[in-house]
């Protein structure tokens, strides 16, 4: 517990240095120590934290992903409730059953970036019995699970130095790892080629929201032609293409350690346009 407090305290004031924001550091020597020290004195006491060891063991016996994601309120489920109205969400579950169903009793490691409260997590908590669990943030405070399964990290997926320093903390190789973060272009081909490097033998890389750009514009703001879709058909096709983001050691080690590439589409819709793609590639 002491080393992933010590990587996420660490990291938070590296991220800060790395900006040049040297009053925030100064302020967050503090403030980031206080919230963690919060954080682990409420951790058994907060009503709003759910110690998921203690869920009685057979209460979501019967449920699917989907039951669960829905149980937790996931947007990767089929919907969610919010202010009480229930809205149409990117219903990823039949893709993770679809691909990762025949894994559910082994004993995983799962990393997901963009943690956030843990939602996505406490499904698959309960989808995978057996797995362990690194959920990573930029806020590190946001999530209301714990688990004796869940390991909470720091990270800033458009930070190459901290991606580096994440895929160096977690010391063993990973099975599962879903991209959930920010969903901005060049985040989702920072993290791709540093992270899939962690995963073992058929473990899949999962890139959720992976086009979203002609919605969201903010998360392509250089404009950039080619989307993480359009390069990862280059990489299966074995077509040449160039993007600023993926230097050609990177495209030549994904061109050689994708086996699988699945690319599907859930349900979300948004100003006309579907925007829940998600990707799966599975290592050699
Ligand atoms: C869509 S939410 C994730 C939802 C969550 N995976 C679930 O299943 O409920 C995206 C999360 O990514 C986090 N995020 C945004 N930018 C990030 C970054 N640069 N690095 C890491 N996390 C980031 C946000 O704080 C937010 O918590």
């Amino acid at each position: 517990m002491f080393r992933n407090f010590w990587f996420s305290y660490k990291n938070i004031l590296y991220r800060a240095i790395l900006k040049k924001k040297y009053f925030t550091f100064l302020r967050k020597i503090f403030g980031t120590l206080f919230k963690f020290l919060r954080k682990f004195y409420l951790i058994n006491f907060s009503p709003d934290i759910e110690n998921l060891d203690k869920v009685e063991k057979n209460k979501f016996k019967n449920f699917n992903l989907d039951d669960l994601f829905i149980n937790f309120n996931c947007d990767k489920g089929s919907y969610c409730v919010y202010d009480y109205e229930k809205k149409i969400t990117h219903k990823y579950s039949v893709f993770y059953e679809k691909y990762l169903k025949k894994n559910k009793k082994k004993k995983l490691s799962v990393l997901e970036l963009g943690s956030h409260e843990g939602k996505g997590i406490a499904s698959f908590y309960f989808f995978f019995p057996n797995a362990n669990f690194y959920g990573a943030n930029i806020n590190p405070f946001q999530m209301k699970y714990t688990s004796k399964r869940i390991t909470e990290l720091y990270v800033d997926v458009s930070c190459k130095e901290i991606v580096d320093n994440l895929a160096n903390h977690i010391n063993e190789d990973l099975d599962l790892i879903i991209d959930d973060a920010s969903h901005n272009l060049k985040d989702i081909l920072l993290a791709l080629p540093i992270l899939f490097r962690k995963l073992k033998q058929n473990g899949f890389y999962v890139i959720e929201d992976a086009d979203q750009f002609k919605v969201y514009k903010e998360l392509n703001p250089t404009n950039e032609k080619m989307t993480p879709i359009q390069i990862l058909k280059n990489i299966k096709n074995n077509r040449k293409f160039s993007s600023k983001f993926l230097s050609k050691t990177d495209k030549d080690y994904l061109k050689k350690n994708i086996k699988n590439f699945y690319f599907e589409k859930g349900k979300s819709i948004v100003n006309g346009y579907n925007i829940s793609d998600i990707v799966f590639l599975r290592k050699k």
